[in-house]
């Protein structure tokens, strides 16, 4: 049994002539219930995840949330509980951990190529697609979140991000954010819906080498740079204090062409045929959702520093300086009111 449900009449008409062969349903609840379906995915807007998800479990139905998993880190838990306790495969949607390109520089990272991790460089750029519920940053940096937490596989101690409103006033369109990392490490992440160009590039930078990932370049998305900087251990005088250059070869690894959305509904159905747990499980989406809101939290303190690695006291230290709740830092904006309406839709 195959359905799909959109509350969208319009909506729906186009997906049916898509697919004349699946049923189409504008009532979500009646499709949960009594028709036999054994999972389910929810790509619609930000703030319907958690109450879609939610039934989709309590249903009995193996759930699939498009990133970011929902709009607050307290409703990723819930989440995450009902799940475990019914026993259902709950995956979120970080696609580009599907991708090829990202498969080969985990491969790379891990072979220890580059050496050490020093920084990582994201940035995610087009022109729009301008949401009204969430900014730039909850609309693009999971991508470039869940890539850099998975090349790096450590938390996050501490993040500053700042960001600009131009065409909606209270919904940031372009942002800068900071992660930090222990021993040193760092990753930028600059996401904008007000660029000319499409832009998804990644710059990884290891003590021996650095890696330059470019998703939308066709045929070489992946380059290895042989090329390094370091300090002379030791030296007498400032004169003779110089930095040592290594300049080396370009690699272009070879990378498979496979379609990574393709590649994650297989793991999704892989997961509930195995009854094994996915790549990007619940607790990946809420790690990413952490992020954001510490992000935004950053962003209401004019890029202040946000410390991760007390989490439970950070949240409870916020809302007792300014009488809010940690969930005001969710998803939706603070300023709410100021909205006006913009065509909807995602840029990734
Ligand atoms: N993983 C990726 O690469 C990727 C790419 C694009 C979008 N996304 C994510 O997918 C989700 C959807 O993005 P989009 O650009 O398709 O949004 P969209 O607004 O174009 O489409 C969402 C659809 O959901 C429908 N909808 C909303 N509430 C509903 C409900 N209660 N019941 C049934 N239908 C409902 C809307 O009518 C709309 O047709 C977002 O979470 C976005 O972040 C992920």
């Amino acid at each position: 049994m195959k359905m799909m449900c959109d509350v969208s009449e319009n909506r729906l008409t186009h997906l049916k002539s898509l697919y004349p062969e699946v049923e189409g349903e504008m009532d979500y609840h009646h499709m949960l219930n009594g028709v036999g379906l054994d999972a389910v995915i929810i790509a619609t807007s930000v703030k319907s995840h958690y109450p879609l998800a939610k039934a989709s479990l309590l249903s009995g139905k193996h759930t699939f949330i498009e990133k970011p998993m929902a709009a607050s880190s307290g409703e990723c838990e819930e989440l995450i509980e009902i799940a475990r306790k019914q026993g259902l495969v709950l995956m979120v949607g970080h696609t580009f951990l599907y991708s090829p390109a990202v498969r080969k520089i985990k491969e790379i990272v891990q072979r220890g190529d580059i050496g050490e991790i020093r920084y990582i460089c994201a940035r995610r750029l087009n022109l729009g697609l301008f949401q009204k519920d969430i900014n730039v940053a909850w609309d693009l940096a999971p991508h470039d979140i869940s890539i850099i937490l998975h090349i790096m596989d450590t938390e996050v101690a501490t993040i500053n991000c700042k960001g600009s409103a131009h065409i909606t006033p209270g919904v940031e369109d372009v942002t800068a954010m900071w992660l930090n990392f222990s021993g040193n490490r760092s990753a930028i992440i600059h996401s904008s819906w007000l660029d000319p160009r499409k832009i998804r590039e990644m710059t990884i930078v290891g003590s021996k080498q650095m890696i330059f990932y470019d998703d939308v370049s066709q045929l070489e998305k992946v380059r290895v740079f042989d090329v390094r900087v370091e300090r002379p251990p030791h030296y007498d005088t400032f004169a003779e204090f110089n930095y040592a250059y290594h300049y080396g070869d370009v690699h272009v690894p070879y990378i498979q062409h496979e379609e990574p959305l393709k590649t994650e509904c297989q793991h999704f159905l892989d997961c509930i045929n195995r009854g094994t747990t996915p790549l990007t499980d619940g607790k990946q989406g809420l790690e990413v959702v952490r992020m954001l809101e510490a992000s935004s939290q950053s962003l209401e303190r004019a890029g202040a520093s946000v410390n991760l690695t007390d989490r439970g006291s950070w949240q409870q230290l916020d809302a007792a300086n300014t009488g809010t709740s940690p969930a005001h830092y969710n998803c939706r904006n603070r300023k709410e009111e100021g909205l006006r309406a913009m065509p909807v839709g995602s840029g990734d």
